[in-house]
């Protein structure tokens, strides 16, 4: 087996305060790399004074992880900037909140250059390497550049938007022609995947013959591979002290309620205003079930230096205090949202005891919550998934109750839905979706994608 050389921009080991707040690389990129005994390489989270390219080497849970820290300029241009306040927003067809400035543009590609300069002493000719997200787009192009044949695959986390949408980044050609130096590039679904050949179709000289776009003396296979969990791996929580603990505690606290629960990043894309907003119209439409129902929303603040962030945390404050003001009565709260992250094994308990899981983004490449929120589930008794049709893992989880979440009343209804079904169509919807969390579970998705790398051919140093 091929070592593997995986590079992202956050580099976390799974650890024993491991929160919500993660997001599902790390989970889904340890597994692979501790098989192949390789090499994570990004951005250690830390700020230098001045770059050096230092780096530093650790292991952790098996796992080896090289890092780099970056200077404030290349944090502000390229993380905060580029990656956060340019890419995420178009990405996720937020075209009003995307900010284009030349200076981050010129952060994003210094950082790309850096990350290129570093990791390339680390990487041996028959290394497979794997990059990820939208933080390193151009990085393959980087490494090509420097002459570097490997098989170099990249894999996008988040979606990819219409050529409608992506033409109003000025470099947009430019960015999609660096992906055309990987050999595959790996896509949620099926839809981000048509988004890009839209794209190819519409602005490149470039011949599509099925999966594979060659462009000049480059061949890309474009795969649909969506990422799942170490589904295994989590339900071993049912057993944990932790789990059982959380969800007794939060069973006791709800006193008999039934408890609906989300669990997201607080990120404008989860659109968790407009859960509250729906989660305020049910209550409205069934004043019988008020007081028997409540919601526990979690949501740990991240990209807190993103202007974006910091309006959306101050909306939603005001929101749920609102809600909680017009309908709370002495012994009720409807929502109690908490802003900080549990471990994997809380996590577990409190989807356990939730009735409903509400994953409602307005868009979202894949969404492991609501990958989680099913394996945690009790089989005999299970919840409902309540999930948004734009979250990636609509197109895989078709036992859930499907939403739109930019309707207030279709979501409302999916709630009241989900909390009367009967037993039989609760099992029979989770039993479904959790045949394919098993199925395609991480272990799949890392084998699927690293499979197609190594077919890939061998590459021409230079594109012609
Ligand atoms: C999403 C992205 C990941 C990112 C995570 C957490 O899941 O796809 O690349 O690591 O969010 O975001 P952060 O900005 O805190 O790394």
């Amino acid at each position: 087996m091929p070592r593997l050389i995986a590079i992202s921009n956050r580099v976390q080991t799974e650890t024993e305060g491991e929160t919500a707040n993660r997001g599902g690389l790390a989970v889904a990129l340890a597994a692979g790399l501790r098989a192949s005994n390789g090499i994570w390489f990004g951005w250690s989270g830390e700020q230098t004074e001045e770059f050096t390219g230092q780096i530093t080497f650790r292991r952790a849970n098996g796992v080896a992880t090289a890092t780099i820290d970056l200077e404030a300029q290349d944090i502000e241009e390229y993380y905060n900037g580029f990656a956060n306040r340019t890419l995420w927003p178009l990405f996720h067809y937020r075209l009003d909140l995307t900010e284009i400035a030349r200076d981050f543009a010129g952060g994003y590609a210094r950082v790309n250059h850096r990350f290129a300069e570093t990791v390339g002493p680390l990487i041996e000719p028959d290394d497979l390497v794997w990059v990820h997200d939208y933080h390193l787009l151009p990085l393959g192009q980087q490494l090509r550049e420097r002459g570097f044949r490997n098989r170099i695959g990249f894999f996008l986390h988040i979606p990819w938007p219409p050529p409608s949408l992506l033409i109003s980044l000025p470099d947009h050609r430019e960015l999609v022609e660096s992906l055309l130096d990987y050999d595959v590039v790996g896509f949620q679904s099926e839809e981000w995947r048509q988004a890009f050949m839209d794209y190819v179709t519409a602005h490149l000289d470039a011949d599509i013959d099925g999966e594979i776009v060659s462009f000049g003396n480059r061949r890309t296979r474009m795969l649909v591979c969506p990422i799942g969990l170490d589904t295994a791996d989590f339900c071993s929580a049912a057993h944990s002290m932790a789990a059982k603990q959380s969800q007794t505690q939060l069973m006791v606290s709800a006193v008999g309620r039934d408890m609906i629960v989300g669990v997201d990043r607080l990120d404008y894309s989860k659109g968790l205003q407009e859960r509250f907003i729906a989660y305020q119209q049910f209550l409205t439409n069934h004043p019988e079930l008020c007081e028997k129902v409540s919601l526990l929303q979690i949501a740990p603040p991240s990209r807190g230096d993103v202007p974006s962030y910091q309006q959306i945390r101050a909306e939603l404050n005001a929101l749920s205090g609102s809600i909680n003001g017009e309908f709370a009565t002495i012994d009720w709260v409807p929502i109690r949202y908490v802003n900080h992250g549990y471990s994997r094994e809380k996590l577990f308990g409190i989807y356990r005891a939730a009735r409903v899981g509400l994953v409602t983004p307005l868009r979202d490449g894949m969404n492991l919550v609501a990958k989680e929120y099913v394996a945690a589930q009790d089989p005999a008794d299970p919840g409902v998934l309540v999930l948004s049709r734009f979250a990636g893992a609509a197109a895989q989880l078709e036992g859930a109750v499907i939403v739109n979440p930019h309707s207030s009343e279709d979501m409302a209804d999916g709630i009241a839905r989900a909390l009367a079904m009967p037993l039989a169509e609760r099992q029979e919807r989770h039993k479904a979706m959790f045949d394919c969390i098993v199925k395609q579970d991480v272990h799949w998705w890392s084998k699927t994608f690293m499979e197609a790398l190594e077919k890939a051919g061998p590459k021409p140093a230079a594109r012609l």
